[in-house]
């Protein structure tokens, strides 16, 4: 009895539920055998782009994102495969990328998906190598843009970035169980991005985005949702302008470098209403377990620094392990070294507690590790620390972020 509640005890602490997948398009994701079409289980119309299968109407992802009508949904289907390309998304109705799966994924959705380690059972990945050089607008270098066109996808630099675009992108754009690399270098080069995601709406499953500078970008006016998955990253590695929620995330520090986050926001008189910023949930900072094993982290990385002035980030339930410096944020530079009053930054229930697997034994007595970078008494100002009564006057949720509760978002995904 006693070794049960014990059990229970443990399972409860485990961070995530029993299975990782998508019920809508499992199916479609698994590999079929070679005389199954590999479009069996998906839904009517889905394109199969593969770089060895005969059957495929492309070899190129970004050659199927560019046959489709501008307007009704589509869905692209990803073989297994490695693909150095780059992929722009431009128009403007919804499109879903699916990555393969193998068919043994099924038995192994018991685990959730987001796994810093490199097994993850993605069959795709997707790579490009551009990196920033001076002069050119950092959206050089994304990996996947999602933008309605190209002043859309500009970045720029100053308090307000590239000039406001009167259009919008894409309304609807997912995409499920695709490794996304920018493999420019394996150190901090320059900005190089993978996602640089504008003026849409976008949401990701089971995915992974890997690059050191600059990693993950949500633009202007873009919302973006990311769930179980995992961003790997050293500087700034998640930054941009507009609303952005990650939710069961694992965020893996290879190295430390400005601060994790680094994002923009817009004051109320200029963008009444807006909720503009970083939210990360249940997630989990860590120590890349791929980072070179030379590279020192320990107290070294931030949580974040303000972009500009009005940036807001905050942290809800999210497990920082001994990488985090218990200052926790930092001022931009020394241009700027100061985090003045209009920059909202805050945490809630940052923890320690997490079982590691090595423990998880019904032999061994469990035990509950601490995460130093946990330990919030260090932060400044101690305003950043959310209760329970500031928490739910933010209204940081989902629904609350966003204004509405996306349609736009997959809330079916199991994770
Ligand atoms: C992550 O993957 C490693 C290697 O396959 C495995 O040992 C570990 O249990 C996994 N972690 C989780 C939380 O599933
Ligand atoms: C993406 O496509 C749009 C529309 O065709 C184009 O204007 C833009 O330059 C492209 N961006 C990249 C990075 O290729
Ligand atoms: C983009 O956001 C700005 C405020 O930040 C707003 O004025 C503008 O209408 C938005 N544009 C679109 C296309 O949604
Ligand atoms: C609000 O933001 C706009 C755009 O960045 C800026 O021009 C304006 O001065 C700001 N207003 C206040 C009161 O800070
Ligand atoms: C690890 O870092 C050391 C020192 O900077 C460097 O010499 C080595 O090439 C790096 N290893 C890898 C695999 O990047
Ligand atoms: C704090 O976070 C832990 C781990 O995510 C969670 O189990 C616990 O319920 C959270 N506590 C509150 C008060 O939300
Ligand atoms: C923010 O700081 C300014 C001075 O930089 C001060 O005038 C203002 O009262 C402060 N606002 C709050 C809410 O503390
Ligand atoms: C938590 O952090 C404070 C300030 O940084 C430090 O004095 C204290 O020893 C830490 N507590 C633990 C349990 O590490
Ligand atoms: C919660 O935090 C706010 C702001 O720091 C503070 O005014 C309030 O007294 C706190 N409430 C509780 C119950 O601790
Ligand atoms: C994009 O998402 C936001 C937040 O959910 C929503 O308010 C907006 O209407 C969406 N835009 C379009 C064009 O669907």
């Amino acid at each position: 009895m006693f070794f049960i509640s014990l059990l229970l005890a443990v399972l409860s602490l485990q961070r995530h539920a029993a299975l990782a997948l998508s019920p809508q398009f499992i199916d479609c994701q698994l590999q079929k055998s070679a005389n199954v079409s590999p479009l069996s289980g998906c839904p009517q119309g889905t394109i199969f782009v593969s770089q060895t299968d005969k059957r495929a109407a492309f070899t190129s992802i970004q050659a199927a994102v560019e046959s489709l009508p501008p307007t009704g949904d589509a869905i692209i289907l990803i073989g297994q495969g490695v693909y150095q390309e780059i992929v722009n998304v431009s128009r403007t109705a919804p499109l879903t990328l699916l990555g393969q799966l193998p068919s043994s994924a099924r038995a192994k959705l018991s685990q959730p998906f987001a796994n810093a380690t490199s097994a993850n059972l993605n069959l795709v990945q997707v790579f490009g190598t551009v990196f920033d050089v001076t002069g050119q607008d950092d959206d050089t270098t994304a990996v996947l843009t999602v933008a309605p066109n190209a002043p859309g996808a500009l970045i720029g630099a100053g308090t307000d970035g590239a000039p406001l675009q009167p259009v919008f992108g894409n309304v609807d754009f997912k995409a499920y169980n695709i490794d996304w690399q920018n493999r420019a270098a394996n150190f901090a080069i320059s900005q190089a991005l993978v996602t640089d995601i504008s003026y849409s709406n976008a949401s990701f499953y089971g995915c992974s985005f890997a690059s050191y500078q600059d990693t993950w970008y949500t633009g202007r006016n873009a919302s973006t949702y990311v769930v179980d998955s995992v961003i790997f990253g050293q500087t700034d590695y998640l930054f941009g302008f507009g609303t952005a929620w990650f939710q069961n995330v694992i965020l893996a520090n290879r190295a430390c470098g400005g601060g994790l986050v680094a994002w923009k926001g817009n004051n109320q008189t200029f963008a009444p209403g807006n909720r503009y910023g970083a939210y990360i949930s249940d997630s989990q900072v860590i120590r890349s377990p791929e980072a070179n094993a030379t590279t020192v982290t320990t107290g070294k990385c931030f949580l974040g620094r303000p972009w500009n002035d009005d940036a807001i980030t905050v942290y809800l339930n999210t497990f920082m392990d001994a990488s985090i410096n218990a200052v926790g944020f930092i001022p931009f530079d020394s241009a700027r070294p100061v985090i003045m009053n209009t920059t909202f930054y805050a945490e809630f229930n940052s923890t320690g507690k997490w079982l590691s697997s090595s423990q998880f034994s019904l032999f061994i007595i469990p035990f509950v590790q601490t995460g130093p970078g946990g330990n919030t008494s260090g932060r400044t100002p101690v305003e950043h620390i959310l209760n329970a009564t500031t928490l739910a006057a933010g209204d940081f949720t989902i629904d609350g972020v966003f204004l509405e509760h996306p349609q736009w978002i997959d809330f079916d995904y199991l994770f």
